[in-house]
């Protein structure tokens, strides 16, 4: 396959960044874009598939889809997987890992799927030279993907290796630091325009201030990864190290160098001083900074600005102290944060009320398992005309 021909790819997300991720491919210049659950497909050439893996802050992983066929039970599947001429991808020598994603009533098990579709493949090279391909889990030549959705299997080569969301930049972690992508996602969902004040006040490890510090200086989400899945691809869209240069060059020579106030506040100084460390990690200490301090106490400075708040959702917390906070939340915002659009993302559906505010948006994200709502409540600051004048950001309000 020539590097220019265009290669179908589907980019998978968390449910709820569907449009985000599709307004990213379209700014990245992917074709043929269409919007799925929780994955986008699109168009591109080779040098676009390393691009989106660089590039992209809130996919998961990029796929390479190369053949669909119908299943009924698992001698159908064996069969089929063992149609596919497997010396396209790989040699006797190489590694293989199977990941299973289910969407149907024929099979119970993914994992027991990844390993029959892996039986199909080595017994083709047995069969042929006595030899077998291993299975690596953590660095395979080829990572395969089968999507089975209710008769139909997809098989996918997965570009990306480890998901997407490990960005190479985490040091330390807290005990729940929230998904990458998703952090990135809220950023962006916000429409925060890269310039004004950004403020998360219970920044935990720190995730969503870094990545709201990469995405205002246009520092690429995988600048910090040391490993993409692509490298390892021998024979089917061959790894050009030539072509990644060029994409990886091309992405830093856009790296800007803004001087804006990213601030973050944390309750635990331990917690805080992790949250240092790991934006020192991320090399956006210069521009993002960390105060432990209570919220209620934290020092807002005057302006516009933006608020993202993942606060506990109040698992392991007593029902009055979690009503205690999330009315703090409220109280404060009244009181300390006119001019920011405040943003909270949570599970706690009860919680949510004792905020006392009416939010102008509600958005449904899954957190993991959780489902949550992400909320904004705007603090107005003069008349709502001049608010509205203010608002434009950087495209992203299409998603508004
Ligand atoms: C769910 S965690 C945030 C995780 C964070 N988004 C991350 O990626 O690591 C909530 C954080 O809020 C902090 N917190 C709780 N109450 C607070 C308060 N009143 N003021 C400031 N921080 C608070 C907790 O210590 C905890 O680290």
């Amino acid at each position: 396959m020539k590097k220019e021909t265009d290669i179908k790819m589907i980019a998978k997300t968390i449910f709820g960044l569907e449009e985000v991720l599709s307004l990213e491919l379209k700014r990245l210049g992917a074709k043929d874009i269409e919007v799925h659950n929780r994955a986008v497909s699109f168009k591109g050439d080779l040098g676009f598939l390393y691009k989106t893996n660089l590039c992209l802050r809130t996919a998961l992983r990029v796929l390479v889809p190369f053949k669909k066929f119908k299943v009924r039970d698992e001698k159908s599947l064996y069969e089929a997987i063992q149609d596919i001429n497997w010396e396209d991808f790989i040699d006797v020598t190489d590694t293989i890992a199977i990941d299973t994603v289910l969407s149907t009533g024929l099979f119970a098990h993914s994992q027991y799927i990844s390993q029959k579709a892996k039986d199909a493949i080595v017994d083709q090279f047995r069969a042929k030279y006595g030899e077998r391909p291993s299975v690596d889990l953590e660095k395979p030549t080829i990572r395969i993907h089968l999507h089975i959705k209710d008769d139909t299997c997809t098989v996918a080569l997965d570009s990306s290796g480890e998901s997407l969301h490990k960005r190479g930049y985490r040091d330390k972690t807290n005990l729940a630091p929230i998904n990458e992508v998703l952090a990135a996602g809220m950023v962006l969902l916000t429409g925060w325009d890269k310039r004004s004040t950004f403020i998360d006040p219970m920044c935990g490890s720190g995730t969503i201030l870094i990545e709201a510090a990469l995405i205002a200086n246009n520092i690429p989400a995988g600048y910090f990864r040391e490993d993409f899945g692509f490298e390892r691809w021998k024979k089917f869209l061959p790894y050009d190290e030539e072509l990644w240069n060029v994409i990886f060059d091309a992405a830093v020579d856009k790296i800007t160098n803004h001087e804006q106030k990213i601030l973050g506040g944390e309750l635990s100084p331990n917690v805080a001083k992790k949250a240092k460390e790991n934006i020192k990690h991320a090399k956006v200490d210069d521009i993002v900074s960390i105060k432990n301090c209570d919220m209620k106490d934290f020092e807002v400075p005057e302006g516009r600005g933006v608020v993202v708040i993942n606060p506990p959702y109040g698992e392991r917390m007593v029902k009055d102290n979690i009503e205690e906070l999330y009315k703090m939340m409220g109280d404060t915002f009244k009181k300390n944060f006119a001019g920011y659009d405040c943003w909270i993302l949570s599970s706690n559906m009860e919680a949510f009320k004792h905020v006392g505010l009416r939010p102008s948006r509600k958005i449904a994200l899954f957190n993991g398992q959780l489902e949550c709502r992400f909320m904004k409540f705007e603090m107005y600051s003069g008349t709502k005309k001049i608010h509205k004048l203010n608002k434009g950001m950087d495209g992203m309000e299409d998603l508004k």
